[in-house]
């Protein structure tokens, strides 16, 4: 009696075992199924290969994977409570993906080449340095290379990379994170910042990120 409930115990075990080793894994990220998405979708405003060519679309192209995925994330309503991030235009564009969508389309654009933007006006770009390098200590403003690193290459997963983007994008960011319209920062890090700034600080500092490199 013993002998057989032995018997059968390790006959259990093994099936046991068996079921852990073919259990399938978890879906890998598929940055070909993203692209997909990437050339029927998103194309229409961030291009098929994430460098838009209109300001009001930020580029895409070699952003940090977790950071395009969180906001996608951020754009989305879900379980009853509105968005994190309140974008009429991104909303409608999640509401079709799933969570392996987002996560797809996120290692696809991650992985393309940034084509940055220059800076255009002379005259601001060594305030915009100063303050992007060292801040104002004079008000408590932080200096933006802390959190985004020194060429705003960004610091995965959570700083996005922020050199090479438009201006005007970088400045309307800005301004909503200041006005509260933007609120998805985690401990309202960018708010704080935000905060700090006055209309001709935010615009030397997005004119001079959009040249760094
Ligand atoms: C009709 C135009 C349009 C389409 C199509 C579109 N987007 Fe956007 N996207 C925008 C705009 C405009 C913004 C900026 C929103 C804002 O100002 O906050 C944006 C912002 C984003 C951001 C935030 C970027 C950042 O730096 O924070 C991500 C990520 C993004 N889009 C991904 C996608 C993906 C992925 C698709 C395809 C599934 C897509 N978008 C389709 C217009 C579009
Ligand atoms: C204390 C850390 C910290 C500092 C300092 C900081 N940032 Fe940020 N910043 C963040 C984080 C975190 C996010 C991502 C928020 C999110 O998850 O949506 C962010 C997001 C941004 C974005 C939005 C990027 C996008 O693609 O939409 C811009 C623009 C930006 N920061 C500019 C700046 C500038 C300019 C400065 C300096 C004046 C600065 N930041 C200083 C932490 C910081």
């Amino acid at each position: 009696m013993v002998k057989r409930f032995m018997v059968l115990s390790l006959v259990l075990c093994a099936a046991v075992a068996a079921q852990a080793a073919e259990k399938p894994a978890a879906p890998q990220v598929d940055a070909a199924k993203g692209q997909q998405i990437a050339s029927q979708v998103c194309v229409a405003c961030h291009n098929a290969d994430g460098n838009s060519a209109v300001p009001a679309n930020p580029k895409l192209a070699g952003q940090h994977q977790e950071y395009i995925y969180k906001q996608l994330k951020n754009f989305k309503a879900a379980d009853g409570k509105p968005a994190e991030r309140v974008n009429p235009i991104m909303g409608g564009m999640v509401a079709a993906l799933s969570d392996a969508d987002m996560k797809n389309v996120a290692a696809y654009y991650a992985s393309q080449t940034l084509k940055g933007e220059t800076a255009k006006n002379a005259n601001t770009v060594e305030a915009g340095q100063k303050l992007y390098r060292a801040g104002n200590a004079s008000k408590n403003l932080p200096a933006c290379a802390a959190c985004h690193g020194p060429a705003g290459g960004g610091i995965p997963a959570q700083y996005p990379r922020i050199s090479g983007q438009f201006a005007e994008y970088t400045e309307a960011q800005l301004k909503a994170f200041r006005a509260g319209e933007r609120g998805n920062d985690p401990n309202g890090m960018m708010r704080t910042v935000a905060l700090k700034m006055t209309d001709a600080e935010i615009k030397a500092v997005a004119d001079y990120v959009a040249g760094l490199r």
